[in-house]
């Protein structure tokens, strides 16, 4: 058999064989919903400078700051829709397979494909947040014409509620995270390249508790050579339906 397909069949024979899933996702995953990522081919980091994200940049220039921000966050996130990638993942957690998933991405396109037990490690684009009063506000009722947008009740900034450069991570999420991946028994790291700390620490905290690591990713990551056990190349809205082909197949 070519080296592709013996990887492909030993995943999905950990997959069928696990009722512990964690799954670990990153900006890749919806690549082919139509969301760039941040790094690599056509990365949003080539075309944009990160400090558009940084707190302390947002705070004295959320004008500046704003304006990229609806482009990239605003402009188009509502008419994605999840891909096969997604759809596989929330048939997994319904099988009873999966057990979390932690994703980095804020495009709540796991919860649209019908994931449940999500946990936003960075947030998500959906809410508003004024930083003065603490009230959210679904992002789709507040007029994003005029930057930044101000909260209708006592004018203060309105952030996006994901975590920017420098803030903390959401202490719930942060919290069902560990859990997640430590308790698992099988990992899989689903298109995230791995750089940005603390979300990166988490697929180490998997692998010392002895879960077994399936990766899979358009070119490999810090965790290839390191951690991984099995390698899958590719897209993951291919390769995530053909090991569910490969799972069914044998059942
Ligand atoms: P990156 O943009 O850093 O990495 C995306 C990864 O997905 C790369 O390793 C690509 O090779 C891979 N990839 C691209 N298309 C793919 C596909 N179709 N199938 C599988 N893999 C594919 O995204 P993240 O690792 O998620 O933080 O970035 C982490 C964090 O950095 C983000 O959450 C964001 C960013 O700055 C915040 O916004 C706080």
């Amino acid at each position: 058999m070519e080296h592709r397909l013996v990887n492909l069949t030993k995943a999905a024979n950990l997959i069928r064989n696990s009722n512990k899933i964690c799954v670990f996702t990153g900006a890749g995953i919806s690549a082919e919903s139509g969301i760039p990522p941040f790094r690599g081919e056509g990365g949003l980091w080539n075309r944009y400078d990160p400090h558009i994200l940084e707190i302390g940049y947002f705070l004295t220039k959320p004008k500046e700051s704003w304006e990229a921000i609806r482009t990239i966050f605003y402009d188009f996130f509502h008419q994605v829709a999840p891909n096969p990638a997604h759809k596989v993942l929330a048939q997994w957690e319904s099988d009873g397979k999966i057990t979390g998933l932690i994703t980095q991405n804020i495009d709540n396109l796991h919860a649209q494909a019908g994931s449940v037990k999500v946990y936003e490690f960075h947030g998500n684009c959906d809410r508003l947040l004024c930083l003065d009063c603490n009230k959210s506000y679904p992002s789709l009722s507040v007029d994003l014409k005029e930057l930044p947008p101000l909260c209708p009740d006592c004018f203060g900034l309105l952030k996006p509620d994901f975590v920017f450069f420098g803030e903390g991570i959401p202490p719930l999420a942060y919290q069902q995270s560990i859990e997640a991946a430590s308790s698992c028994d099988l990992m899989l790291i689903i298109g995230t390249s791995g750089e940005v700390a603390p979300a990166n620490h988490l697929p180490h905290i998997a692998k010392r508790n002895k879960a077994s690591i399936i990766e899979i990713n358009r070119e490999p990551s810090p965790y290839t050579k390191t951690i991984t056990d099995i390698y899958l190349e590719g897209k993951a809205g291919e390769l995530l339906p053909e090991l569910n082909d490969l799972i069914n197949l044998n059942n």
